[in-house]
């Protein structure tokens, strides 16, 4: 089959809500990009970064490692400044960097190719991991040009560490913050991986700190080594072009701790929980680009806990690997990446600090 992509000339107002995830309310939005005053923009072929001295590894650390780090700190702070400042439109601002997680999870472009329409969506499906690699890239290279720094690397929320559990405060002050969050669950109060929205409506309460902590560890063995042995369980169904626009099987990571971190930071007492707990809203929070570094960060742990070394893809298919999707870069150029680019962290000049696994000492 011809593989997935979104029609970039379809884009639509959404439905703030998607499948029958049960919240309070939700409403029509526009999230679509402004058109370049030609009607039409110009898409560029992706290129790898150079392998060479020209580019730096960018190494991302834990969030909760760098909060001593002042200089960092002030850089990242600038950068995010900048950023919303830029005018709206602007593909670089704040505003529309937000937006691509409403057009491409809520569904706002039409599949290219598909009779009908059909939202083309990546979420709940095998193309969830490469669509939030690239977003997570082009966000961090942004920042970098924005302040001048072409080896800027995003922290990861390293919420699978015993300190880096809770939100991190970096993410609680100057640029970092967002007052839309769940003011119960800030910092020390350590997450809860197993929050559900059906137990939100039924009145959560945080358990004992101890309890939880040693209830996400498991969990994180369970859904990175345990239950995540069969690929398609840990990567997510195969989307398929056409049919109703989702297959809807979440990857083990997906659901939790992804899905459920978002849950655990958005505001619970707001109508759609925003801004974390809503995917239309969600990357709104700047705490969104961590969260999302750290999920890239275990799917590249993972890989290697599996054996997949290098480029070595997951699925052998032409309809996985050629599948695409259209960020602007750092140059402000409209780039097609497809998902054989996202495989390979070292081609991508990218690269985690190593930490401590606790969980992969917790097997039940
Ligand atoms: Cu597109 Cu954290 O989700």
């Amino acid at each position: 089959g011809i593989p997935l992509s979104p029609n970039l000339s379809t884009c639509h107002s959404v439905p703030s809500q998607i499948g029958d995830t049960p919240h309070k309310a939700f409403h029509e939005l526009n999230c679509c990009p402004a058109l370049p005053d030609s009607g039409k923009p110009i898409i560029k072929d992706f290129q790898l970064p150079t392998p060479s001295a020209v580019s730096p590894i960018r190494v991302r650390r834990p969030a909760h490692h760098v909060a001593r780090d002042k200089e960092y700190l002030a850089k990242y702070n600038k950068a995010v400044s900048i950023m919303k400042r830029l005018p709206p439109d602007h593909p670089h601002s704040w505003h529309r960097q937000s937006q691509i997680h409403c057009i491409y999870c809520n569904g706002a472009y039409n599949q290219a190719g598909a009779a009908g329409d059909v939202p083309f969506m990546i979420h709940e499906s095998w193309l969830f991991f490469s669509f939030h690699r690239f977003y997570v890239y082009f966000h961090e290279r942004i920042l970098g040009k924005l302040i001048g720094d072409d080896a800027f690397a995003l922290p990861y929320w390293n919420y699978d560490s015993l300190d880096g559990m809770s939100i991190p405060d970096i993410y609680t002050e100057g640029q970092l913050n967002d007052e839309k969050r769940n003011a119960r669950h800030l910092s020390p109060v350590p997450v809860a991986i197993d929050i559900t929205p059906e137990k939100v409506d039924a009145g959560y309460v945080e358990p004992d700190a101890d309890e939880q902590t040693a209830t996400n560890l498991a969990l994180l063995y369970q859904h990175m080594v345990l239950g995540a042995s069969k690929l398609e369980l840990f990567m997510g169904c195969k989307l398929r072009p056409g049919e109703d626009g989702a297959c809807s099987g979440m990857g083990t990571i997906e659901t939790v701790p992804h899905n459920s971190l978002h849950l655990w930071v958005g505001n619970t007492d707001l109508p759609e929980y925003e801004d974390m707990g809503t995917i239309y809203a969600a990357a709104r929070d700047p705490v969104f680009y961590a969260h999302h570094t750290n999920i890239d960060r275990l799917w590249a742990l993972w890989r290697r806990l599996h054996g997949y070394r290098g480029s070595r893809p997951e699925f052998d298919d032409p309809l996985w690997l050629d599948s695409h999707f259209y960020f602007y870069d750092e140059n402000a150029d409209l780039v097609r990446v497809r998902v054989r680019d996202a495989i390979d962290m070292d081609m991508l000049r990218c690269a985690y600090e190593e930490v401590d696994l606790p969980w992969f000492d917790a097997r039940p």
